[in-house]
């Protein structure tokens, strides 16, 4: 409660430019996200009208008027305190003073982000939608080119209200996951990563609780109550996807996480921006804007993890860098392996009813919907998708329609694959011949077409006792991951860095990487 009144008084993060060290924009993180041109998520046209900016004198800064809507304001408040709750029960278990943290205060193309020292547990959530294409019309399906929905249709209530709880139940998950992860910060740049990845998680379950206050009544109102009860882990009320039940023990797997699994996210928003019900797009469509630094995160993680091993590997010439402080590549290369297959999970089965009618309601639409060069109906197409019989993997031809989890998948591991060519040029430039892979669609599965199947991560269909004697040269064996564990050692002196991780070229928003980014 007093963090709530706390919050009401303090400019926060948002509007008090008088303390920060650094400058206004954004540069330093955009900068570094523009870099991975794979990062560049669609960015809708600029819109014609003045750039909204968000109101921090609120109780909960917002740029959707909501001081005009006395019954959801007052709904949405009584939400708050049960979040900041949840917050310092469930949120990073490291105490801090406070962490240099950027905080959304205009929604437009430029300076949407402010930097200043802010102690966490008084971070200006809020809500934040793009800016409104007052011409918006529904880009696909069964109602393509009918004006876009600003409320809710009858009809597709339920599905909606499905699509945005599966969502906002992955925010506030990751955040429980990587709760104790500042514990063994290999420096506090990377712990004021963690950290902003964290506070922009719990925005995003501020996002779909909005959206579920906003424009699903009573049902939208116990969902949210929900999010905040379901737990990542609890046997008795766990998160409904299964890769965030999952602990992230150690950084190594942090970053694969921001990697691959954040990125599933990225994927999931992107079709979730191209749909009909407009408010829906312009949320998806700022999450992703967030959501860029979060894939910077995972991809500069593991490069400056395999830049720190190369060094070690051309040095000693052998994979056993445990001695020397580093991780083997034969561990990362396990980490990566694991990862990917859990994060394929996600994506659900290769061919789905639901989805097909989702796609033809205008719900969800599929990757970059708008920029594809086809009549956004697809009704007489058609896909291969994999399957496995008669002890081969094959393929089989089904109606598209009912294959676009399989096409944003696709999507989604060209994407990948981008990140390994930029690890892999640690390893061409330390001049070593060895390279990161990653492992084949079928390899690890638990859902879709290769679900209880042995396929190597070469692509190869074995028999399940020789896949047993293998896999632990595949996966993480429970001493690979204690001994990362022993390598994760807190290096929480400005400009420290953990033996197993390179520091970063560059610090955030053009600070110094020495710069004390956490205080205690
Ligand atoms: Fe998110
Ligand atoms: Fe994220």
């Amino acid at each position: 409660m007093t963090a709530t009144a706390d919050q009401g008084q303090t400019a926060g993060a948002g509007a008090s430019q008088g303390q920060t060290a650094g400058a206004v924009t954004g540069r330093g993180e955009i900068r570094g996200a523009d870099a991975d041109q794979g990062e560049i998520v669609g960015i809708a046209p600029a819109p014609d009208g003045p750039v909204s900016v968000i109101d921090y004198s609120e109780l909960i800064p917002n740029n959707v008027g909501l001081a005009t809507d006395r019954r959801l304001q007052r709904a949405l408040e009584s939400w708050q305190p049960k979040f900041l709750d949840w917050w310092a029960s469930l949120g990073p278990s490291v105490p801090t003073r406070d962490v240099y943290l950027r905080t959304a205060i205009a929604v437009g193309r430029d300076g949407w982000a402010n930097f200043a020292r802010v102690p966490m547990e008084q971070y200006r959530w809020g809500i934040f939608l793009s800016e409104r294409d007052p011409d918006r019309r529904v880009g696909f399906g069964r109602h393509l080119g009918e004006p876009a929905w600003q409320e809710v249709p009858g009809e597709y209530r339920a599905d909606l209200r499905r699509l945005l709880v599966v969502q906002g139940d992955t925010e506030p998950a990751s955040v429980e996951q990587q709760r104790h992860l500042g514990m063994t910060a290999p420096s506090l740049y990377d712990m004021r990563n963690l950290f902003q990845v964290n506070v922009e998680e719990g925005r995003h379950l501020w996002a779909m609780v909005y959206l579920l206050h906003a424009y699903f009544g009573r049902d939208g109102r116990d969902e949210a109550e929900q999010l905040l009860q379901r737990n990542s882990g609890d046997p008795d009320k766990p998160r409904i996807l299964g890769a965030f039940n999952e602990e992230t023990t150690d950084w190594l797997s942090f970053f694969m996480f921001t990697y691959f699994t954040d990125r599933d996210g990225k994927y999931q928003l992107g079709t979730l921006k191209e749909s009909g019900f407009d408010p829906l797009a312009r949320t998806c469509e700022f999450m992703l804007r967030e959501e860029a630094h979060h894939m910077f995160v995972g991809t500069t993680g593991v490069q400056r993890t395999v830049e720190r091993t190369a060094a070690l590997l051309k040095e000693h010439d052998t994979d056993d860098l445990w001695d020397h402080g580093a991780i083997p590549l034969s561990v990362i290369q396990k980490y990566l392996n694991f990862q990917f297959s859990v994060s394929l999970d996600l994506f659900g089965s290769e061919t789905s009813s639901n989805v097909a009618s989702y796609y033809t309601a205008g719900l969800k639409g599929r990757w970059m919907e708008t920029r594809r060069k086809d009549d956004h109906l697809l009704a007489g197409g058609t896909m291969e998708v994999p399957q496995v019989q008669e002890g081969a993997i094959s393929t089989r031809t089904v109606p598209l329609l009912t294959a676009l989890n399989l096409d944003l998948r696709n999507e989604y591991m060209e994407d990948c694959a981008r990140g390994i060519r930029r690890w892999n040029r640690e390893l061409d430039r330390a001049g070593l011949p060895q390279r990161l892979t990653l492992p084949h669609e079928g390899f690890n599965r638990k859902v879709g077409a290769f679900a209880g199947q042995s396929v190597s991560p070469s692509g190869e269909l074995l028999d399940p006792a020789e896949w047993a004697r293998l896999s632990a040269g595949w996966l993480p064996t429970a001493e690979d991951r204690s001994r990362v564990a022993a390598l994760m050692l807190p290096h929480y002196e400005p400009g420290e860095f953990a033996s197993w991780i390179a520091p970063p070229g560059v610090g955030i928003n053009d600070l110094p990487v020495e710069y004390d980014y956490v205080r205690f």
